[in-house]
């Protein structure tokens, strides 16, 4: 029987692609021989800076900055884009489907917003385009959202899903480094995106929960259909506070996915330490799937950096070469557009956590109750401290009884205008995941 050959196009030479690059050449025995039944090449890896010092293991012919030496080359039937970002990255992954060459990718950004229809038209072209390294790097969750959970009914997830804010919130928690001491070694570990903007606002955790709802819901979902709050609002004394209380911080995406009540939502939140979630660690992330009839599932191992991230992506080039030898693509996707129902974020309802710097008189907390009271928000516990503050100022904080945002919102914004209130410094909702 005549071998098949897989040529692979990559696209980009950065942190993962340095590592998907090391890896299809060292261990290229384990991938021919063990796992895939044709002969997979790295035939050529476009760079944008030529003259950038490469690693040695990559012969310098294979490198080329000119887009056209990989789209345009009809021995390329394999393209594995690494580039991330937008435009240029989705005009390469149009130019393959077009050509009806099958892709692999990372890139949450593009699969988030486009990736509807560049899965509508590589089935239709008879091509896979697969991604299961956009989101939590190396942690299966795309495969069995399609294959192993597809019996399931999913009705709500809840995650860690972005490597570089569960690291810095750790570290912040445990007082062992700053906001940007901890951005700073993300970046330097390759956690981080190249602008790492879309990290700590939570853009990237949107753009994979939306990825997740999409497969889940089998529809159209964005990340403009995700509600976002990021991580840069947090101080050190939150995480005192939240420890004192029995909580962790962390950025949580959570998805309620019963069709007819839609919600989608990026936040920092409060979990109790009991929870499994408050137990993720730096650079890990975890993803629990609630189902039915599976119950309750988490999978959890390193969300980002280039060893994580390039496991996910040889397995899904076996999985295309596998493919390709069995001659047909075999998308599982099968996008519907039926309607769906989303809850506007300030209608959900939340316990939360506030804090507050007051004016350390009689009446000041009467005030803030009295003004809670008049939007149906109780108050749980109080803590009130003048250590550390300036004179007739105290710190209070503050957790409340379940109350609907909308209201929260209005409560807050009314408090803000009282002159006995200085200033309002955090507010972070708590997750009751139990
Ligand atoms: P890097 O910024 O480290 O690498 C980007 C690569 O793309 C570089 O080699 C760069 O070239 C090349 N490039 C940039 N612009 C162009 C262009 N116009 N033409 C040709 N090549 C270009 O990114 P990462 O490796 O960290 O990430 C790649 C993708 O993987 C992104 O989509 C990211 O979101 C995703 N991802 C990253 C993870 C991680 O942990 N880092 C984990 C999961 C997904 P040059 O080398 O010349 O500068
Ligand atoms: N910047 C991303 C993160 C990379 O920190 O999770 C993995 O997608």
């Amino acid at each position: 029987m005549e071998t098949e050959n897989i040529n692979i196009g990559l696209l980009g030479l950065g942190t993962v692609g340095t590592e998907v690059a090391y890896q299809l050449i060292h261990n290229n025995n384990i991938i021919n021989n063990q796992k895939s039944k044709v002969q997979i090449n790295l035939s050529k890896v476009l760079v944008n800076d030529i003259n950038k010092k490469r690693p040695d293991f990559l012969p310098t012919d294979k490198i080329t900055d000119n887009p056209n030496d990989i789209l345009n080359d009809n021995n390329i039937n394999l393209i594995v884009e690494l580039i991330g970002g937008d435009q240029i990255a989705l005009d390469m992954i149009n130019q393959a489907v077009d050509k009806k060459v099958n892709i692999v990718t990372a890139n949450k950004l593009i699969m988030s917003k486009y990736g509807h229809e560049l899965l509508t038209r590589a089935k239709n072209n008879g091509i896979l385009l697969l991604y299961e390294a956009s989101v939590g790097a190396g942690i299966p969750i795309i495969g069995p959202l399609y294959h192993s959970l597809t019996a399931n009914h999913i009705n709500r997830i809840n995650a860690i899903i972005n490597g570089t804010t569960n690291y810095i919130l750790s570290n912040m928690s445990t007082g062992t480094q700053t906001f940007e001491n901890a951005l700073k070694q993300a970046q330097n570990l390759g956690y981080a995106e190249s602008d790492p903007t879309s990290d700590i606002e939570g853009i990237d955790a949107a753009y994979k929960l939306s990825i997740l709802a999409s497969i889940v819901l089998n529809n159209r979902i964005t990340e403009e259909d995700v509600y976002r709050e990021g991580i840069t609002k947090l101080s050190a004394v939150d995480f005192k506070y939240a420890k004192d209380l029995g909580y962790t911080i962390k950025l949580l995406a959570i998805g309620e996915l019963d069709p007819e009540n839609v919600s989608l939502r990026v936040h920092p939140c409060l979990i109790s330490n009991d929870h499994l979630l408050a137990k993720v660690e730096g650079v890990y992330n975890a993803i629990e799937i609630q189902g039915n009839p599976i119950g309750n599932i988490i999978f959890h191992g390193e969300g980002a950096g280039p060893k994580s991230t390039s496991s996910a992506i040889l397995g899904d080039i076996i999985s295309i070469a596998n493919n390709i030898s069995n001659k047909g693509a075999n998308s599982p996707v099968n996008i519907t557009d039926t309607t769906i129902r989303y809850i506007d974020y300030i209608h959900t309802s939340s316990s939360y956590y506030m804090r507050m710097s007051v004016q350390d008189k009689p009446g000041v907390l009467a005030e803030i109750s009295s003004i809670l009271g008049k939007y149906n928000i109780s108050i749980a516990s109080v803590l009130q401290t003048t250590h550390n503050q300036p004179d007739n100022i105290a710190e209070l904080v503050m957790i409340t009884h379940p109350a609907v945002v909308n209201n929260l919102n209005t409560a807050i914004s009314q408090i803000e205008k009282s002159n006995q209130i200085k200033s309002v410094d955090s507010l972070v909702r708590i997750e009751d995941l139990n």
